[in-house]
């Protein structure tokens, strides 16, 4: 991460129902966190409303939920980064466990896609996770896959969260990891950055904090606002990616003032 800012993404998936919804959700929320130094706020509304949403709050940070990986032609239905790089557009989620089960997402089409968003100077929120807790080898796996063919020096343009899968609201009824899971799930996609791409003294935290970290390393699934601090200040991560408690503005607002 290039300073100290933590990060919070809010990532509202297929809601709300309507444009008028989302201008009202950001307004709710804009009240109650005009003023936020130590962070920086990233919304993630459906492709649909993000345009006119980025109008109307010059106070946020937005990305998308999902690019196409070529940058333009006869691809129906997709958006490409470079579009959504000329639209100001500053992040897009990657590899997000719904896509990799509901659309058949690959490991292959998610190394595509942050290929591209780098290409367009787009920074790819990567989410890595394992379905099954402590299933350590596919959380190595899918990392290595995402990054296959990266450059060590590229790492600080994306984003990597740590989403176990099992920890997501809709599967734990709101139950987030318990802060040694986040914290083995940490260390080892440290571990294994350290290894792919050569990083001396991993555990120096030299290496992962502030202006000199090598990578920007967040945590995903039920964060809400009372479990964020401990995913933030006390665990050590960059920031985090929110669901289901980004969508309410009282528990968004609260959960941005305590990160
Ligand atoms: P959640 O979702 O915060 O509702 O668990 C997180 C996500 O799926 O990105």
């Amino acid at each position: 991460m290039k300073n100290n800012k933590k990060i919070i993404i809010a990532n509202w998936k297929m809601n709300p129902a309507s444009l008028k919804e989302g201008v009202k959700l950001l307004s709710d929320i804009s009240k109650h966190v005009s003023s936020l130094e130590n962070s920086e706020i990233v919304i993630c509304p459906p492709s649909l409303f993000v345009i006119s949403l980025m109008d109307q709050f010059s106070n946020f940070k937005f990305g998308l939920q999902n690019v196409f990986w070529h940058d333009k032609g006869a691809f129906t239905g997709e958006i490409s980064a470079a579009m959504a790089k000329k639209s100001n557009i500053g992040y897009v989620i990657v590899g997000h466990s719904e896509r990799r089960e509901y659309l058949k997402e690959t490991d292959e089409v998610i190394n595509l896609k942050i290929k591209a968003c780098l290409r367009n100077k787009i920074k790819p929120v990567v989410c890595i996770g394992e379905t099954n807790r402590n299933d350590d080898q596919a959380i190595e796996y899918q990392l290595s896959a995402a990054l296959t063919g990266i450059k060590k020096s590229q790492l600080k343009d994306i984003i990597i969260v740590y989403e176990p899968v099992w920890a997501i609201s809709t599967h734990s009824q709101g139950v987030a990891a318990m802060p040694d899971d986040t914290f083995k799930g940490l260390i080892l996609i440290k571990k294994a950055l350290a290894k792919k791409f050569n990083i001396k003294n991993f555990f120096d935290p030299r290496n992962w904090v502030g202006k000199t970290s090598v990578a920007t390393i967040l945590y995903g699934g039920s964060v809400n606002s009372k479990n964020v601090s401990t995913f933030t200040s006390k665990i050590g991560f960059d920031g985090v990616l929110v669901g289901n408690a980004s969508l309410n503005y009282r528990e968004f607002s609260n959960l941005c003032l305590s990160v």
